[in-house]
């Protein structure tokens, strides 16, 4: 069993230039294989997620290589396969991603249910019901699903309960080569959505409103190979900004986007930090002495966003005060909290809600992620406590962040990645 070391208590000081955002390159990745050329990809962030996605497209007959770090080479299949193996679609909530495009493609795909962080129900209603309106039909034989489209894909007016990010990027990408016109009304205008239209239109798609809850599509014949950089990971940015609220000290982030950024960045300036905007990004100093925020609600964007929930609450273990943040995204955000009564903080859920009543001084624990950002709490929370912790549950960190004990390593912290034998001890 693999952990990461983490001996905390140490500010943060140094440049950090941010990784392309995991939940951009995911639904990108799926998208290529509506394209008849060749995708080559810039600034793709070395994570587990996206290798489950290039194994997903090699098992649809793609061809991925990776000509330099950060880029990919996606050859798509001429005649993509029809069924997605179950082990690689329960490997992530992406895999959902691959439906739209391959159905496209080839009028018929059989995938199982996604797999995924385990933060609540995470239906897929909104995805089906979306593509039933274009034309498809669905038949489910235990955790398998089979969609089939006989006379192809047609455009329709379909509006989200929700402004799902999933639906509104898989009815993107089921629209863009569907016969007619499509509208998506209360769509998703998440900067990661934004990007796969932005892709989407390179690579020759109609689509006019990118950006806006009102996305009109016009279907075209096909779409053409394209070179794309994938933007910055927003949380991956508030990771660090959040880690270095809790330990104190002073970091720039390169690369990162301001206006992404902005829910996040409201908040760690409410709790007592100096944040500004730089040429290249984002810099972020504080004394570790933070204030608590009183009650904060998640939710979508431009909101506080669910994935940065957890790591704003690590950064307020300590902070003088309380607070209390709300997820109203997700049904188990939180699952994270049990660690950070391990660390010694006075935390505790009520239904969506972290309470946190912050502490002098935290201690080092043995901890486990839940999860993917809960794990990437976790690992804030120990960093501004005294002592040794090891984090274990990798398997969930590794899936969307490339090297988090490097980076945080990198800024000053005493954290290392541990093998085996370290891991069982201490
Ligand atoms: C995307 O998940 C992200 N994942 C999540 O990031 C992120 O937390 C989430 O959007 C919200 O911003 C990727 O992009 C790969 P949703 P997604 O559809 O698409 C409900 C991370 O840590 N819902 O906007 O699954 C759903 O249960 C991950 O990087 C339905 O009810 O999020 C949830 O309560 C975690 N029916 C809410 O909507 C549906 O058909 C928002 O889900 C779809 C969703």
């Amino acid at each position: 069993m693999e952990g990461i070391r983490i001996c905390g208590g140490r500010p943060l000081r140094g440049s950090v230039q941010v990784p392309g955002a995991k939940n951009a390159v995911l639904p990108v990745l799926a998208a290529s294989i509506l394209c008849r050329g060749p995708v080559t990809l810039e600034n793709v962030p070395n994570l587990s997620d996206v290798a489950a996605a290039a194994r997903i497209l090699q098992a649809l007959g793609g061809r991925v290589s990776q000509p330099a770090p950060g880029r990919l080479r996606v050859l798509p299949p001429e005649q993509p396969g029809r069924a997605v193996p179950r082990r690689l679609m329960q490997a992530m909530r992406s895999s959902l991603f691959f439906l739209a495009p391959v159905l496209s493609r080839t009028s018929q795909v059989q995938v199982s249910l996604p797999g995924g962080c385990d933060l609540g129900a995470r239906p897929i209603d909104m995805h089906l019901h979306g593509l039933a309106a274009m034309g498809a039909r669905f038949a489910q034989d235990g955790q398998a699903l089979l969609a089939s489209a006989p006379g192809g894909l047609r455009g329709a007016d379909i509006t989200l309960r929700y402004p799902s990010v999933g639906a509104t990027e898989t009815l993107l990408m089921a629209a863009v080569c569907a016969r007619g016109e499509t509208m998506i009304r209360g769509a998703a205008i998440e900067p990661e959505v934004t990007d796969l239209a932005r892709f989407l239109q390179a690579a020759g798609a109609c689509i006019t409103g990118v950006g806006t809850r009102r996305l009109r599509v016009m279907g075209v014949q096909m779409l053409q190979g394209v070179r794309w950089r994938i933007c910055p990971d927003r949380i991956a940015a508030a990771t660090v900004l959040c880690a270095a609220a809790a330990c104190g000290g002073r970091v720039a982030l390169t690369g990162a986007v301001p206006d992404h950024c902005t829910a996040v960045v409201r908040a760690l300036c409410r709790a007592g930090c100096c944040v500004t905007a730089t040429e290249t990004g984002i810099a972020l100093e504080s004394d570790g002495r933070l204030r608590g925020i009183g009650a904060l609600l998640t939710d979508v964007y431009p909101a506080f966003p669910t994935d940065a929930a957890p790591l704003l609450a690590a950064a307020l273990l300590r902070a003088e005060g309380e607070s209390a943040i709300t997820d109203t995204v997700f049904e188990n955000r939180f699952a994270c909290a049990a660690g950070f009564s391990a660390l010694g903080a006075v935390a505790g859920i009520l239904g969506r809600t972290v309470t946190i009543r912050g502490v002098r001084g935290l201690h080092g624990a043995q901890l486990a992620a839940p999860d993917l950002r809960g794990g990437a709490a976790l690992a804030i929370g120990a960093l501004a406590a005294e002592g040794e912790s090891l984090l274990t549950g990798v398997e969930h960190i590794d899936r969307g962040y490339e090297d988090l004990a490097g980076l945080f390593a990198g800024l000053g912290a005493d954290t290392a990645r541990v093998r085996r034998r370290e891991a069982g001890a201490g």
